[in-house]
């Protein structure tokens, strides 16, 4: 199995995309680095260590960034995934999973350090973790296997401004250091998770072969997340069910076969109104442009996929 330290700021969906990694054997979830975002770090930390304690999962956890590198901070919403970033559970268990005292960025660079070319970094959250961890070991590229991270658009509009996608709008600074540094990143973004609606029944049928993945927890917090994504679009409303954005993060690495790419040089807009854009300078254009170098770039973004496809992997997983 693949080795992944999983990155993230859970939220629903990240919720959905860590038990399709627990529950893939073709993947090793070796840790898991929290981040702000859909809730503060704190909360996300706490909400790592639970899912993975009432699954039955002990698995390093750490806290990371809690804040955007550069802007200003903003409490995270909690009309998409609750206050407690799962839907507003109305009882947790007690649990014993307990904090890695590392920081995510230090947890990153150890395990890369570790196990050089071995680790695939799956980021689906804002990106300040994996951008403190380029600054603590420059040499981070060559250690690490592959990013994919959930996150930006490239032709379909954002989803926090017309341009913005959540997680690059929440750290446009760390983001575009992130996609300009030299290792093999894939972009699974809203060009491709808005093609991808999971209908909360298929959580029911996922509960009735997954008994390790926690799926009444799970399953509660997706209908939260369903009803905000139905109160907005009609289409989504009819099945009652929700974008899958972070759990295409995994399917990318489980089944690349089902999606479409476009390679090219990635930047971010870091102010400004188009703030948190993300930016194609693809391949195959060989005419100079304003502002961008003609270099090889490594950024692969995610442009169709097999949505069919992808809701079988995850209801057969
Ligand atoms: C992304 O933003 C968060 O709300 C989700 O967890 C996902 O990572 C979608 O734009
Ligand atoms: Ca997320």
């Amino acid at each position: 199995p693949r080795k992944v330290i999983y990155d993230t700021d859970p939220g629903v969906d990240d919720a959905m995309a860590l038990y399709y990694a627990l529950a893939h054997a073709g993947v090793d979830v070796v840790g898991i680095t929290t981040t702000f975002g859909n809730v503060t770090v704190e909360q996300a930390a706490t909400n790592a260590l639970y899912l993975t304690a009432i699954a039955g999962f002990e698995i390093p956890v750490t806290k990371g960034v809690a804040r955007p590198w550069v802007k200003a901070s903003e409490p995270p919403p909690d009309y998409i995934h609750g206050a407690d970033g799962l839907g507003n559970l109305p009882v947790r268990e007690v649990t014993r999973n307990t904090l890695d005292p590392r920081s995510s960025a230090q947890f990153i660079v150890d395990m890369a350090r570790a196990h050089p070319g071995e680790i695939t970094l799956v980021a689906v959250g804002p990106l300040g973790n994996l951008a403190t961890a380029l600054k603590l070991a420059p040499e981070l590229p060559t250690l690490v296997r592959e990013v994919i991270l959930m996150g930006g658009t490239v032709v379909e509009p954002g989803n926090v401004s017309p341009v913005a996608e959540a997680n690059i709008w929440n750290d446009p600074h760390a983001a575009d250091l992130v996609f300009t540094a030299d290792w093999k990143l894939t972009m699974v973004g809203l060009d491709v998770t808005h093609q991808v609606i999971l209908p909360v029944t298929l959580f029911g049928k996922i509960a009735q072969h997954q008994q390790h993945v926690a799926t009444d927890t799970l399953l509660h917090a997706v209908k939260f997340y369903a009803n905000f994504y139905s109160d907005l679009y009609p289409h989504v409303a009819e099945i009652h069910g929700c974008f899958g954005h972070d759990v295409l993060a995994f399917i990318y690495l489980t089944n690349p076969e089902l999606f479409q790419l476009e390679s090219g040089r990635m930047r971010v807009a870091v102010d400004g109104l188009a703030q948190g854009q993300t930016m194609l300078r693809r391949k195959r254009i060989d005419y100079p442009q304003a502002g961008w170098e003609a270099e090889e770039s490594m950024t692969h973004a995610c442009m169709e996929v097999d949505a069919v496809g992808a809701s079988q992997v995850l209801e057969a997983t």
